[in-house]
């Protein structure tokens, strides 16, 4: 288990907390595993009834870590980061995303497989995959056009611009804007009157409203990591990785 990850589980809500602040809560291989492990045996747990992921340090997660991504990339279908991705797909009972300060990438992606999403006023999200030289996972090529609309998912993908809370909420990704500060106890507060509900129940509506979307959801996340994995490996990418970790914009001047 990660040191990074602390979980705890509460009258029936397992809160699944992100704690690596003085990296913004970066994502880890080791996190990944993390979370993939914790949402199987949370997916078995007849204790837990519903799942909230939130973040410390005043953050959601600035996304996949870099230098990780760099030094292990996903290279194959079994690569903890697609076991945390289809565990998010097929988790069966309701997710509940508490996000505050920060989400980028993954941290914005996986609040699309999420059932409530509260966001706060203040935070400042972003998908800057392309900007990366990277392109969407986790599904969002067909949840994001699904939840924000065709011509705002372009756009939030192509440009990579940060966006608010009130942005999301506006746009189909967030259910509720939180004042600063209080995402994780409006969190609770719904997670526990989902918790109180009867299970079976609330197991069978989220099956009939997901729907269709699940095996399109294990299809897209499938050819995403196809085209990921490929761009990970590009000149483009190496350019991009490279002016990260130099604290320098990238030129991608030279490409075609
Ligand atoms: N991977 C690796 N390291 C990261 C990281 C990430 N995703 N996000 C932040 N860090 C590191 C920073 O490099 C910095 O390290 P340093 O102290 O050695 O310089 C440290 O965490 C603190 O981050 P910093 O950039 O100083 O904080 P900030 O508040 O100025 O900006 C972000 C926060 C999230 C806007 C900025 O760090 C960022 O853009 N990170 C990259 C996010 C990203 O592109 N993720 C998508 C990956 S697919």
């Amino acid at each position: 288990m990660s040191a990074y990850i602390d979980s705890r589980i509460n009258r029936g809500v397992q809160v699944i907390a992100f704690n690596r602040p003085e990296r913004k809560n970066a994502l880890t291989v080791e996190m990944y595993e993390t979370l993939a492990a914790l949402l199987q045996s949370a997916e078995q747990d007849g204790q837990v009834r519903c799942a909230v992921f939130t973040g410390h340090g005043g953050l959601f997660t600035s996304g996949n870590d870099i230098q990780d991504f760099v030094t292990r990339p996903p290279q194959t279908n079994d690569h903890p980061v697609l076991q945390f991705l289809r565990g998010l797909a097929t988790f069966p009972k309701p997710m509940i995303a508490a996000v505050e300060g920060i989400a980028v990438g993954v941290g914005v992606t996986m609040l699309l497989h999420c059932d409530l999403v509260f966001v706060s006023r203040s935070a400042k999200l972003k998908l800057p995959f392309v900007n990366l030289a990277l392109c969407p996972e986790a599904g969002a090529s067909v949840l994001l056009p699904e939840r924000a609309g065709y011509p705002k998912a372009a756009e939030l993908l192509l440009l990579g611009d940060t966006f608010s809370g009130e942005d999301a909420a506006a746009w189909g990704i967030a259910n509720r804007i939180s004042e600063p500060g209080m995402t994780l106890s409006d969190a609770l507060a719904a997670a526990e009157r989902i918790a109180a509900q009867p299970p079976a129940a609330v197991r069978a509506t989220l099956s009939l409203i997901r729907g269709w979307r699940q095996s399109a959801t294990l299809d897209a996340i499938a050819r995403e990591a196809e085209a990921f994995r490929e761009r990970l490996n590009s000149p483009e990418a190496a350019e991009a990785f490279q002016a990260f970790l130099e604290k320098r914009p990238p030129d991608f001047s030279r490409f075609t």
